[in-house]
């Protein structure tokens, strides 16, 4: 099931590869450069109201496109797996450490790991051990947290120093480390980003781990192509940084202020790129996505002399008149409209790159000698990187 529904991706992702790969200064510097398809157009004539009910509420039927229906529709049966409803039943919150969301998924992971039965637990970049925390408390299991960062290692020791069942190791897990791991176990990464995936599931793999669960994150910190790794994906297509990136969006549906939110840091950010480019010839990628929130709510004029001081401190901010006639031009809302549309198109093909790159993994531990399986364990409102790959080792 798995390799033929890789293939399948595999085929589809080639034709969708352009709409989340796109270099966006090429298109700055040249609009002609753009993605030219006529759903990007369409979408463009929509009203603001349609516009969010496709893009903000998902509904991707409201464009009226064969091309765009025939790639949905080719996508939609691709990208679900078995939603494996674990959450309990009666919504009793079981006792958990972290935040409301990290409460959130280990209640709903917990009929997963009841069905597997763990004698022996590794969480893998398990922090300060909220999930082992958990795990001991309900299953009576001993965990041991492996993380890369000592400053969390620290805490989650101080935080559960009574507690006997987990124990803490500080170590770097890459292709090269040498854990001594008990066989008879399982081996869990609650959200392993980037390599460190991959990582994991080759040193479980290695140690012949019972039982492997991993949910994926932060897919555009995977480097050094550790992606394709099934003999399946024959190591192709290229995914660049921003394909990558795309995977790692939030797929569900947001509310009208957040979106309209959201669609004030694009018109920003790209209006702040464009002026660069056109007044200084610079193109160059400035890192805003940490940027405070309060930034986004001032004016364009005060959004650009703030950002200049900071990422070109030696331009001089533009005179207000002439600013502000560069953000409402005509060049200048077409393109920002163009990447509002290309980026309403690549949030719903990110889907398919994220369903590559799990799939691909899950085929990986087949190729192992696992039993691997794809199931949706969270709720993507709540927790977007809501997939988990569980896999068991077959005993011949
Ligand atoms: C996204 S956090 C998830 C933390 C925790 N599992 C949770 O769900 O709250 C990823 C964790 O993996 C750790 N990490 C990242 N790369 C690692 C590596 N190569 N080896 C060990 N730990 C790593 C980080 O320090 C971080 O604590």
């Amino acid at each position: 099931m798995l390799e033929s529904r890789f293939s399948q991706i595999r085929l589809l992702l080639e034709e969708a590869l352009p709409m989340v790969s796109q270099d966006d200064q090429k298109v700055i510097k040249n609009f002609d450069d753009r993605l030219q398809r006529n759903f990007y157009t369409k979408l463009q004539k929509m009203s603001a109201e349609e516009f969010y009910q496709f893009d903000g509420l998902r509904k991707s039927y409201l464009l009226e496109d064969n091309v765009w229906m025939n790639l949905i529709d080719k996508m939609s049966r691709l990208i679900k797996f078995p939603r494996r409803d674990f959450y309990p039943e009666d919504r009793v919150e079981r006792r958990a450490y972290g935040k409301k969301k990290k409460q959130y998924e280990l209640n709903a992971c917990h009929e997963l790991f009841h069905g597997l039965k763990p004698l022996k637990v590794y969480d893998f970049g398990g922090g300060v051990g909220n999930l082992s925390h958990y795990l001991n408390t309900h299953f009576a299991v001993s965990s041991s947290v492996i993380d890369a960062n000592e400053n969390l290692i620290i805490k989650g020791r101080s935080k559960l120093k009574t507690n006997k069942g987990i124990s803490f190791i500080h170590t770097v897990v890459d292709e090269k480390c040498d854990l001594n791991l008990d066989s008879n176990s399982l081996g869990v990464g609650l959200h392993t980003c980037g390599n460190f995936a991959f990582d994991m599931l080759k040193v479980c793999s290695h140690k012949k781990i019972k039982h492997i669960v991993n949910f994926g994150c932060c897919y555009s910190k995977i480097t050094n192509h550790k992606y394709h790794l099934s003999q399946n994906s024959q190591k192709k297509p290229f995914l660049n940084y921003r394909a990558l990136a795309s995977a790692t969006l939030s797929f569900g549906t947001v509310e009208r202020d957040q979106y309209d939110f959201r669609l004030k840091i694009l018109d920003y950010k790209y209006s702040f790129y464009h002026w660069l480019y056109t007044e200084h010839g610079i193109l160059k990628f400035c890192p805003m996505s940490n940027a405070r929130r309060s930034l986004y709510s001032l004016d364009f004029k005060d959004f650009v002399s703030i950002t200049l001081k900071r990422f070109f401190p030696h331009l001089k901010p533009p005179a207000e008149k002439s600013l502000m006639s560069f953000y409402k031009s005509h060049p200048n809302r077409q393109l920002i409209k163009y990447f509002t549309a290309y980026y309403a198109c690549s949030r719903y093909f990110g889907e398919l790159v994220e369903a590559y790159l799990l799939v691909d993994r899950a085929l990986y531990l087949q190729q192992k000698g696992y039993e691997s399986h794809i199931f949706e364990v969270f709720d993507p409102q709540i927790s977007p990187r809501n997939k988990a790959i569980v896999a068991t080792l077959n005993l011949v």
